[in-house]
């Protein structure tokens, strides 16, 4: 596996992008609401665990697993989405500020981890993977969804056809998540891929629920300005070939779930 130290102002940037969303993420977290539900079948169904919320966010999801289980601990990268959830989340929960790509914890020292719609900020991913093993006891699982290739394609196509700029993050293929998870030191016990659509008034609206999920940094944008009204209403007219008859907009989500264990080697 390759490893290359991360890039430590992106995740600045990425903290910072997330911890100005904070006060506006519930409200536009629709997608985020139903992958991390949709993950529940999967928990563990005794109370007695310790468990990682990893890329905690506002909370939201920490404070579910806090009715549960007998020690939770949320950890984000951004102190915006902390302060949030500390304010607001059951006072029992374990906060802490750290990067997924070195957790602060002993190793063994949990018995899963959750993780909703974050590992598709890290990068590199297989060190990421490797702090996740680590502090997980052998038999341990991780739960997670993430975001592959194929996601916003139609907001990628329809910016293509403009400029070659970066608009969109780049997404990882469902077969290097297999290859990245399907090791000596882990395995996916189970997983799927399926595409969620959601739909939009106007490409506007899309643009605002990306920005009030934080989810706008793009770590390879040269043209760091505004895109320029020109550029953006040339994107739109081409996003019109995706328009639906009924007159909305969709946006395609293309959402990996899995369920892995560390083997006990
Ligand atoms: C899309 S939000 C998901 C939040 C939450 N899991 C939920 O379901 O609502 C992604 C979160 O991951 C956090 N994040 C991104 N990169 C991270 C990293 N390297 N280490 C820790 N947290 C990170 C962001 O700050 C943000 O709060």
């Amino acid at each position: 596996m390759t490893s290359t130290v991360p890039h430590t102002n992106n995740k600045a940037k990425i903290a910072q992008s997330f911890g100005s969303a904070s006060r506006s993420y519930d409200i536009s977290a629709r997608l985020q609401r139903f992958s991390g539900k949709h993950l529940m079948p999967w928990l563990p169904n005794k109370n007695n665990l310790t468990v990682l919320d990893l890329g905690s966010g506002t909370g939201f999801f920490t404070d579910l697993l806090a009715s549960s289980y007998n020690q939770v601990i949320g950890l984000d990268l951004s102190k915006g989405m902390l302060h949030f959830a500390q304010e607001s989340r059951n006072k029992s929960i374990n906060w802490i500020e750290a990067d997924v790509h070195k957790i602060p914890l002993q190793d063994e020292s949990v018995d899963f981890i959750y993780s909703n719609l974050v590992i598709q900020w890290c990068d590199p991913l297989d060190v990421a993977i490797a702090e996740m093993l680590r502090v997980l006891k052998p038999g341990g699982l991780i739960i997670f969804t993430t975001l592959v290739d194929g996601t916003l394609h139609e907001l990628k196509s329809s910016w293509k056809q403009v400029d070659d700029d970066q608009h969109v993050i780049d997404f990882k293929k469902e077969d290097e998540l297999n290859q990245l998870f399907n090791t000596d030191a882990s395995s996916i016990v189970e997983h799927k891929c399926q595409d969620i659509v959601l739909e939009y008034q106007n490409v506007i609206h899309l643009a605002r629920e990306l920005k009030g999920l934080g989810a706008n940094h793009l770590p390879k944008k040269r043209n760091r300005g505004l895109s320029g009204k020109e550029k953006w209403f040339a994107m739109t007219e081409h996003y019109q070939d995706f328009l639906e008859p009924s007159g909305i907009y969709p946006a395609t989500y293309r959402l990996y779930s899995g369920l892995v264990v560390k083997l006990n080697n």
